[in-house]
């Protein structure tokens, strides 16, 4: 069907259907289908009265555990309430759990459904623009720890994933913002005629502009699903904007975050040699017309430097980037200095 992406599993591939209206009618049509009984929808307090409550009246067996709002809640402590809701509503290994939610429902939902009672079903229902066109896919889940974010977790497959993309109606802006980043890295990394339809028209029309953000993602992880080579192109910008979150104590959203790393991994592959000086201000130009940041103002150089190295994408001691040759050509650097990387955050810290 023309609304839907195939995404390589472990086992098989499982279909995403991208469309205004999935939750309504495909979500439970899928669940009727595939005969299960008993259905734990599991969401937060802002999209329980949202859509929660209305889904789970839609699905055999529905029951809705609904979790408080935020990316300090995705802990194993968050993980635990879940098991004990789970088995409050008697559920079992032929459970269904569905993921309703942005980011970090999906993470920590997913999670729960990889290790309760060794793992459960899970469907993907991602409800933030973010979480359509890159959390929900690809089967990574898991929770932060205090020491950092997303350090626990698993590779779990969901049956399927359902985009319902007239949620997006209820998403705050800033919210779309930070999901446009990721986009914006996807069309750079993978779809250069992408980034000129997001600059010239935004992500209307949102069905088939997110579908297409979505299939870089989906051609990636066909590629690599386990993250050993070309699925960290998706890291495109995120050293950087990591840094930025972790020294400005989170106050920084991870998509605006991403959005100056993308800048600055721009610059830093202009200094290294590889793509042309103009690359650079291209992608600021995309970037601000977006309407997100491109400068960390008032940020240290020194701090975000010694914050990247407690990156997980670290390798043997060093930092790997994912820099640009140009536009749909992403490169990984080993060979980046201190002193390259210093220079740049000096220029994007500026107040
Ligand atoms: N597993 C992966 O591969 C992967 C990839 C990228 C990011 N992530 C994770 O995703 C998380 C970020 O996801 P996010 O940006 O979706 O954040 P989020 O889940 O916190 O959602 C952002 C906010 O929007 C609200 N919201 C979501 N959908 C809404 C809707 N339709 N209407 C109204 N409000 C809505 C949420 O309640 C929340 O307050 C991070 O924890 C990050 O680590 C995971
Ligand atoms: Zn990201």
């Amino acid at each position: 069907m023309a609304d839907t992406l195939s995404i390589q599993g472990a086992d098989a591939t499982y279909p995403m259907i991208v469309r205004p209206g999935a939750l309504v009618d495909d979500l439970p049509r899928f669940v009727a289908g595939h005969g299960f009984t008993r259905v734990v929808v599991v969401t937060n307090i802002t999209l329980a009265p949202l859509y929660g409550e209305g889904l789970v009246g839609r699905l055999p067996g529905g029951h809705l555990i609904v979790l408080p709002d935020g990316e300090e809640y995705k802990t194993l402590a968050t993980v635990e309430t879940i098991y004990t809701r789970l088995l409050e509503e008697d559920a079992d290994r032929s459970t269904l759990v569905v993921a309703l939610g942005g980011g970090v429902i999906g993470d920590m939902a997913g999670f729960a459904a990889a290790t309760f009672m060794r793992g459960v079903a899970l469907v993907q229902a991602p409800t933030s623009l973010l979480a359509m066109v890159d959390s929900s896919i690809g089967g990574k889940v898991g929770v932060d720890l205090p020491q950092g974010k997303n350090l626990v977790g698993a590779f779990k497959d969901p049956l399927a994933v359902f985009a319902d993309t007239s949620v997006l109606a209820t998403l705050p802006d800033v919210e779309l913002r930070c999901g446009l980043a990721e986009m914006l890295k996807h069309a750079l990394i993978g779809d250069p005629p992408l980034l000129d339809h997001l600059l010239a028209r935004g992500i209307e029309p949102a069905e088939a502009i997110i579908r297409r953000a979505a299939a870089v993602k989906v051609g990636i992880v066909a590629e690599d699903r386990l993250e050993r080579g070309p699925r960290a192109f998706l890291n495109l910008g995120h050293t950087f904007g990591h840094a930025i979150e972790k020294v400005s104590s989170y106050q920084w959203k991870h998509g605006q975050a991403v959005a100056v790393g993308l800048v600055a991994a721009a610059r830093l592959s202009a200094h290294h040699g590889l793509c042309s000086p103009e690359l650079p201000e291209q992608i600021e130009r995309v970037i601000e017309s977006s309407k997100l940041p491109t400068r960390c103002p008032g940020l240290d150089p020194v701090q975000l430097w010694n914050a990247m190295q407690h990156d997980k994408k670290r390798q043997d001691g060093t930092l790997r980037f994912v820099l640009l040759e140009g536009i749909g050509r992403p490169a990984i650097a080993k060979d980046v200095t201190r002193d390259e990387v210093i220079d740049i955050l000096k220029e994007l810290t500026i107040v």
